[in-house]
């Protein structure tokens, strides 16, 4: 298959004649079964007809993703919510106005309207509001519903920008349409409405202090940075390993002096042993480290540049051919959860505390 490759101007206000025109071929495309790779505000999406069970197929078979893994269905007007969720409680109301079009998914109970094969066989629906425009128009050119994973090959590091969906997806999917570097870089965060207290089963961008100013009481899913003793987290995605880079990567959490010592020597011995080293750190040690590749995400204080950078950094270690890689742990408060979420899993959650 060849892969057409369409750019819209992400900045703009409004599209041209040819980004519309080219919006309604893709959502054309997804009307007719076909697939296509988006961006959205958290990560790129890969898209097809949520209401389509041969198109949830073909997006299992792009991904390389097991098929009992649920899918996401974006929507792009609140009055669509219903035609695919019942039962819908009063708090995901008061969610949706609080935080919709934007990057938070909720779990709801599904109608009929959703094939099986879309929300992997259960009897609950994941749904999506994007405010990415781009997105948004796109979703209403396809009929209203997409079904849309992150665009990655299943276990790499979700896709930030067009260059690193067309590394997993060129050939696989019917047409990309490349929107720039998306703003927020992790995935939306997923809740669970139909549990009481409600449950964070994904930490992202829109935080449990955020949701705790809607919500009298928010729970959050025990496994999400490790804990619950080898309990199977929740979000049935979330059991696989995910977002790993090709080399080992070790987390090391401990004082700053601690762990730059400690990752200094670990590289200088790993080096030794013939191993392409690299190390994942904020811009306040960047001087200090060395390495083969040595990859700054950002300041330390400044956890928005720490999720937008993650998994873009992640990719460049692939890219680099390093074999051995270095993070430092970062601070899990607000949106340092998700930050920490995405890391753990991508080093199998393995961290050494110095
Ligand atoms: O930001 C995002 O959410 C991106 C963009 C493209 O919208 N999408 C995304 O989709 O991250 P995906 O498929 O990579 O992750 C969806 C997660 C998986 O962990 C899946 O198991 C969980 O959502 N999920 C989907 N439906 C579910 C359901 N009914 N119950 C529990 N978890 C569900
Ligand atoms: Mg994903």
């Amino acid at each position: 298959m060849n892969t057409v490759t369409v750019r819209i101007r992400p900045e703009a206000e409004k599209f041209t004649a040819e980004e519309e025109a080219a919006l309604r071929r893709a959502g054309s495309i997804i009307q007719s079964g076909g697939l296509v790779a988006f961006p959205t505000e958290t990560v790129y999406g890969l898209g097809g007809d949520a209401l389509n069970r041969e198109s949830a197929r073909k997006i299992y078979a792009a991904k390389g993703r097991p098929s009992d893994n649920p899918l996401i269905v974006h929507i792009c007007r609140l009055e669509d919510l219903e035609k695919i969720a019942c039962r819908i409680p009063e708090e995901a109301f008061r969610i949706a106005e609080a935080f919709w079009p934007g990057p938070l998914t909720m779990i709801l109970h599904k109608t009929a309207l959703v094939p099986p094969e879309t929300t992997g066989g259960l009897d609950t629906v994941a749904v999506r509001f994007p405010s990415d425009r781009i997105a948004a128009r796109l979703i209403r050119c396809s009929g209203g519903f997409v079904a849309a994973p992150s665009a990655n090959r299943s276990g790499r590091p979700s896709p930030t920008c067009a260059r690193y969906v067309l590394q997993d997806m060129d050939g696989r999917i019917d047409m990309m349409i490349d929107g720039g570097q998306v703003g927020i870089g992790l995935e939306s965060t997923i809740l669970d409405l139909t549990v009481s207290p409600p449950q964070i089963l994904r930490p992202g961008y829109v935080t449990e202090e955020m949701l705790k100013k809607v919500l009298q009481e928010v729970d959050t899913d025990v496994t999400i940075l490790g804990g619950g003793d080898g309990q199977a987290p929740r979000a049935p995605g979330m059991k696989y390993r995910h977002y790993a880079p090709a080399g080992d990567l070790t987390v090391v959490e401990g004082s700053p002096g601690t762990v730059l010592a400690y990752i200094n020597g670990q590289t200088a011995a790993a080096k030794q042993a013939g191993e392409r080293t690299g190390i994942l750190c904020t811009v306040e040690n960047l001087g200090s480290y060395r390495a083969d590749v040595v990859k700054c995400v950002g300041s330390r204080w400044d956890d928005e540049s720490i999720a937008r950078h993650l998994f873009t950094v992640l990719r460049e270690f692939d890219d680099e051919g390093v074999t051995k890689i270095y993070a430092e742990a970062f601070d899990t408060a607000g949106l340092g959860q998700a930050i920490m979420n995405r890391l753990l899993k991508a080093a199998g959650h393995h961290i050494v505390k110095v």
